[in-house]
C-alpha cells in the first residue's frame, strides 16, 4: 500500500502514514517522502519502532551523517554512539542528570530558537528526532517556518538582509542562557563560522531567513546593530502564525529541514521525568556562503 501524506498545517507540516521506517522502502514510497519533504519541511511519522541502526539507515538516504559535538565534551561519558545525538536528560548510566551538570547547561540551549549545527562550517541539512520516552507534561518541540517568514518580510527588510553574513557559534547561544563555562577542547574544535542570513532552498526555489540563537555579529556591521538585527529576525520567525508545536508520543519520528525551519524545545520538569530522544543529523553539502557565492568579509 502506498504511503499517505496528510497536511497537519497546510503550510509546512505533514504527517506521513502507512509506512514502516524500520524496513527498506519501496522506490515509490521513498520518492513520495522526498517530494513531501521538499514541499513541506517538517514530516511526522507516528508509531515507529526503530533501533539505532534502522534510524540511521533511514537518515542516511538523505545524505551523510554528522558526528555529535558531544565527542568534544571530554568531561562527560557518552550514553549514545557518536553518530547519533543524545537529546535526553540522562547520563551514561541512564540516570536523570544533575541540576548543575554541564550536559544539562548545554541542552538547555535547545530551548532557544535555532537551526541545527549552523555553528559548523557545513551546517545540518536535516534532523530526524525519535522519541523513546517522554515526560507526562511539557517537553514539546516547536517549529517555525522560515520560508513563510521570509515571504512576509517587508521589501525594505528583504533588501536590507540580502547578502548579509552572520557569525554563528554554539558559545553565542549558550552565553544567552548564562552558560560560558566551556572546555578548552570545545573552544578549539568549535570556532565561529559564517552563514548567510538568507538562503535559497534548492528543492523548492523558495527563500528562507537563516538565523539562530547561535548567530552573533553580522559581518561588516557594528556589534550592537548586528545583534539587534538577529534578535529582530528571530522574533519575526517565531511569530505564532509561522509556528507548529509538536506534542510527542513515544514512537514518533519527526524530521525537519534545517535550511528553512527553526525549532526549539519547550520546558518540562527535567529533574523529575526522563525524556529520551535520539537525533540523527544529516549534513548539508557546503557552507551557506559558498553555496550562495557570497564573499565572506574579513
Ligand atoms: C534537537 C532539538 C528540541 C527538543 O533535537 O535538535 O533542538 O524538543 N530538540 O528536544
Ligand atoms: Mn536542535
Amino acid at each position: 500500500m502506498a504511503i499517505t501524506v496528510q497536511p497537519v498545517n497546510s503550510e509546512f507540516v505533514a504527517e506521513i502514514g502507512d509506512v514502516d521506517l524500520s524496513r527498506p522502502l519501496a522506490a515509490e514510497d521513498w520518492d513520495a517522502i522526498y517530494q513531501a519533504f521538499a514541499r513541506y519541511s517538517v514530516l511526522v511519522f507516528c508509531d515507529q519502532s526503530l533501533d539505532e541502526d534502522q534510524h540511521l539507515a533511514f537518515a542516511k538516504r538523505f545524505g551523510p551523517i554528522e558526528t555529535s559535538i558531544a565527542v568534544h565534551h571530554t568531561d562527560t561519558k557518552m550514553r549514545i554512539r557518536p553518530d547519533l545525538v543524545d537529546i535526553s536528560n540522562l547520563d551514561a548510566d541512564g540516570k536523570i542528570w544533575g541540576k548543575d551538570s554541564r550536559i544539562r547547561m548545554h541542552e538547555l540551549g535547545n530551548r532557544l530558537w535555532h537551526t541545527d549545527s549552523s555553528f559548523k562550517r557545513i551546517p545540518a541539512r536535516a534532523s530526524l528526532l525519535y522519541a523513546r520516552s517522554i515526560p507526562p507534561v511539557g517537553g514539546r518541540t516547536e517549529f517555525a517556518d522560515a520560508r513563510a517568514a521570509y515571504d512576509a518580510l517587508s521589501d525594505e527588510m528583504k533588501a536590507r538582509i540580502d547578502g548579509l553574513v552572520a557569525e554563528h557559534s554554539i558559545f553565542n547561544s549558550r552565553a544567552r542562557i548564562g552558560f560560558t563555562d566551556f572546555l578548552e577542547e570545545e573552544r578549539r574544535n568549535l570556532p565561529p563560522v559564517p552563514q548567510t542570513l538568507v538562503r535559497v532552498h534548492p528543492d523548492s526555489g523558495r527563500k528562507s531567513i537563516y538565523v539562530a540563537s547561535h548567530a552573533g555579529r553580522i559581518l561588516g556591521m557594528p556589534e550592537a546593530e548586528g545583534r539587534a538585527l538577529v534578535d529582530e529576525l528571530l522574533e519575526h520567525v517565531a511569530k505564532r502564525q509561522f509556528v507548529y508545536s509538536h506534542r510527542w508520543r513515544v514512537g514518533d519520528l519527526v524530521m525537519w529541514d534545517n535550511r528553512c525551519v527553526l525549532h526549539r524545545a519547550t520546558e518540562y520538569d527535567d529533574l523529575r521525568y526522563p525524556r529520551d530522544m535520539l537525533r540523527a543529523t544529516v549534513s548539508d553539502e557546503i557552507n551557506s556562503c559558498e553555496r550562495a557565492g557570497v564573499a565572506v568579509p574579513a
